[in-house]
């Protein structure tokens, strides 16, 4: 029977931006839609990928509140910036949705109301710190004091980050909100849980766990130490509600109780498949209920697959749906061998790849050639990364039909001659064993496979040496057969790694003016006679310097504040204690696409600013010190990375714009109290960095608006 597959990949929080380490996860997920969906229809019949902006919790209500929007306004917005991002890196959903959806929430209620009338919710009166100047109950992060252990001030609720004790927030010795500063007060409230302890619920997730296919082998283990040996009852109860005020959905029934961010954010794959069914006349019962024999797959990182392998599944289970047919989880992005830093500027946003000239694909083609089934964290060398791409994308692969194509134009008129050939055998018959290593996952397998392919078809281009045949009168039948034979070995070529570059796939389907290719198109060649197009660049080499100034242009001086950790999401794996709100990273500081109101841009406040002194800063490649006189008592300090088109001796005397209401930032060379403004090229076309200036005239403080 052909297969049906829906897939997903995890649901990025709506307060951050899409960054490097995001999109191990989801460039992994679309070439694997991708190449599912290069299948025939008697194989895979359907394949749909649907995503959507997990949108709900403390973090993003208070972060909004921070932005002073509403929380629709902020997810609204960051909705765009992600989408621009993934559509940036050709990953193409079949619907990117929010959480925040009358799709989801009905679910939840669905759900919700099933494992009620289950008997697997039950209603508790915990105690819980309560912000009392905030009228807050507080999550885990919020809440900072000394550690219990080592004493170290300024540790957060879960553990400490002196000595790497963990501990509840109750054991936190005088503890504080982090969001006032108040201290907090411990009060009961009453909440939801699911009851995760139930035998039913145990013995279930002890059979789904160990069933073929539904985890990596080394995710099943871990899940299998999660909940202990046959009798044993590891698993606590999972609280799912959260106390007003929260956004979020409420819970029927249960006025200001609110469902906790967790408990709707995988439902929200359910809202946004649904929402895909309703537009597109697909059967979402069929899809979604116990005996379906549709496959559905999530894409996950190895920090969440607690919430993907244990609840997930069982809350499907007993509210009466189908369970996940697999759960795929990956480890973590490093860049030259350690975590993303804000610091080393290896914190890169997707929105600054782009902008500073590189190309997607050439970090699709690098993450696939790294990327297999397994959960290891995955090295991002960013010297490597200009070695690989060059060598294997630009000297093996592009390098054949830049080498063969023109000759077809300029002799014979754009005319193959006979393409297939018996040296090419090795080429079609690795098209099983590359599916196979596609179907596995095992992506760095099959693209080792296809490199060793293109090195055999340069090979016979190197014996040919069409350059030279063309020199030699009587030898166009020979070079008319090498150019064609090799073209066709690069169509061959071009369809496996079409699920990896699929904007270079696109270019040579026009060039040969070919139909989009499919996986069965391996056995036919291309027929004599057939009429190519003319022969344009696929794709550039990457120059090192582009990268170091990418590196450059995330490198903290510049980039927005270092995530706090209060607005990083926890996912530490326990039952019954707090598990998670929120944000991912803060939102990059531009806003991208989309619109603002006056409102919102008369809260910049722009004043003409007169540079009274500049100086060098030690130590710092790209800044430069600037006093500014906008005409407070003193002069406010800035650093601005202007060095590379400026010397600070020559600033001395002119006018510029600050803005002068930023928030001031401590440096590692001084406190930042504002910023200048002038403007660059994102594409890098036209070099340089220029200052703005007010006509003459403008004195300092004016207000710019
Ligand atoms: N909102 C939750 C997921 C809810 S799914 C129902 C979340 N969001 S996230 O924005 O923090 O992360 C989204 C996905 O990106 C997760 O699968 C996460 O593991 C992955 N990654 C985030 N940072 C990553 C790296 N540095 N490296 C690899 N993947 C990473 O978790
Ligand atoms: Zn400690």
């Amino acid at each position: 029977m052909p297969r049906k597959i829906l897939v997903t990949s995890a649901l990025p929080y709506a307060n951050g931006a899409i960054h490097l380490g995001h999109l191990v996860e989801y460039i992994q997920t679309d070439i694997w839609v991708r190449f599912q969906k290069m299948q025939p229809r008697d194989r895979v019949a359907e394949c749909w990928y649907v995503c959507a902006d997990d949108t709900h919790g403390t973090p993003i209500m208070l972060r909004a509140e921070k932005d002073g929007v509403t929380p629709e306004a902020l997810i609204g917005r960051v909705h765009g910036e992600h989408a621009r991002d993934f559509a940036g890196f050709h990953v193409a959903f079949d619907n990117f949705h929010s959480t925040h959806s009358p799709e989801t929430q009905a679910f939840c209620n669905t759900i919700y109301a099933r494992l009620e009338k289950n008997g697997l919710i039950e209603k508790r009166t915990i105690e819980q710190y309560y912000d009392p100047v905030k009228q807050l109950f507080l999550p885990d992060r919020f809440i900072k004091g000394e550690c219990p252990k080592c004493g170290a001030k300024d540790q957060y609720g879960d553990n400490c980050e002196a000595c790497g004790a963990a501990y509840t927030p109750n054991e936190l010795k005088n503890p504080y909100s982090a969001v006032s500063g108040a201290r907090p007060e411990l009060r009961d409230s009453d909440h939801y849980f699911f009851r995760l302890s139930d035998a039913r619920c145990q013995g279930f997730l002890r059979r789904w766990t160990r069933e073929p296919g539904r985890l990596q082998p080394e995710a099943a283990n871990k899940m299998q130490e999660w909940l202990g040996g046959e009798g044993e009852s590891r698993l606590t109860d999972w609280d799912i509600s959260r106390d007003a005020p929260y956004f979020g959905f409420e819970i029927p029934g249960a006025p200001g109780k609110y469902f906790y961010v967790w408990l709707d954010a995988p439902i929200g794959y359910m809202g946004s498949f649904k929402n895909l069914c309703d537009r597109r006349g697909i059967d979402f019962d069929a899809w979604f209920r116990p005996d379906t024999e549709t496959e559905m797959y999530h894409f996950i990182g190895k920090d969440i697959l607690y919430f993907h392998a244990l609840f997930w599944p069982a809350k499907l289970e007993h509210a009466g749906f189908r369970t996940p047919s697999g759960v795929f989880a990956h480890g973590f992005l490093t860049v030259d061998g350690a975590k993303m830093s804000k610091s080393r500027g290896t914190f890169i946003t997707a929105e600054s790849y782009l902008e500073t000239g590189l190309d997607p694909e050439w970090l699709r083609y690098y993450y696939a050639a790294k990327l297999n089934a397994t959960m290891e964290d995955i090295d991002l060398n960013l010297e490597d990364f200009v070695a690989r791409v060059n060598s294997d994308l630009i000297g093996k692969y592009v390098n054949i039909a830049s080498r063969c194509a023109g000759f077809i134009g300029k002799k014979f008129g754009g005319r193959l001659a006979a393409a297939g050939a018996e040296w090419q055998k090795p080429l079609r018959e690795a098209s099983a064993r590359i599916a196979e290593a596609y179907e596995q996952r095992e992506f760095g397998r099959a693209l080792r496979e296809i490199m060793a392919l293109a090195d055999a078809a340069n090979v016979f281009v190197n014996d040919k040496k069409p350059w030279e045949l063309a020199k030699q009168a009587g030898r166009e039948a020979e070079l008319h057969a090498a150019c064609s034979q090799a073209i066709e070995a690069f169509r061959l070529l071009t369809l496996y790694l079409k699920p990896v570059l699929p904007r270079v796939a696109g270019a040579v389907e026009a060039f040969l003016g070919i139909a989009p290719l499919t996986w069965d198109d391996v056995a036919a060649a291309l027929p004599e006679g057939h009429a190519i197009n003319a022969y344009s660049h696929l794709m550039t080499r990457i120059d090192s310097k582009r990268v170091a100034a990418l590196v450059e242009a995330n490198r903290e001086s510049l980039a927005p504040a270092q995530a706090k950790k209060e607005e990083t999401p926890e996912k530490k794996p326990e039952t019954g204690t707090e598990i998670g709100t929120g944000a991912g990273t803060p939102a990059s500081a531009d806003a991208g696409g989309g619109t603002i109101g006056i409102e919102d841009f008369m809260k910049v406040e722009l004043k003409v600013a007169r540079i009274v002194d500049a100086g060098h800063v030690e130590g710092a490649e790209r800044l430069v010190r600037l006093s500014l006189d906008i005409g407070e008592e003193k002069p406010r300090q800035v650093f601005a990375g202007i060095k590379s088109a400026y010397d600070p001796a020559r600033l001395v005397g002119r006018m510029t714009v600050m803005v002068a209401n930023l928030a001031p930032r401590k440096m590692r060379f001084g406190l930042s109290e504002g910023m200048i403004l002038a403007a660059s090229d994102p594409e890098g076309k036209t070099p340089g960095i220029f200052l703005l200036a007010p006509d003459s005239g403008a004195q300092p403080g004016m207000r710019v608006k």
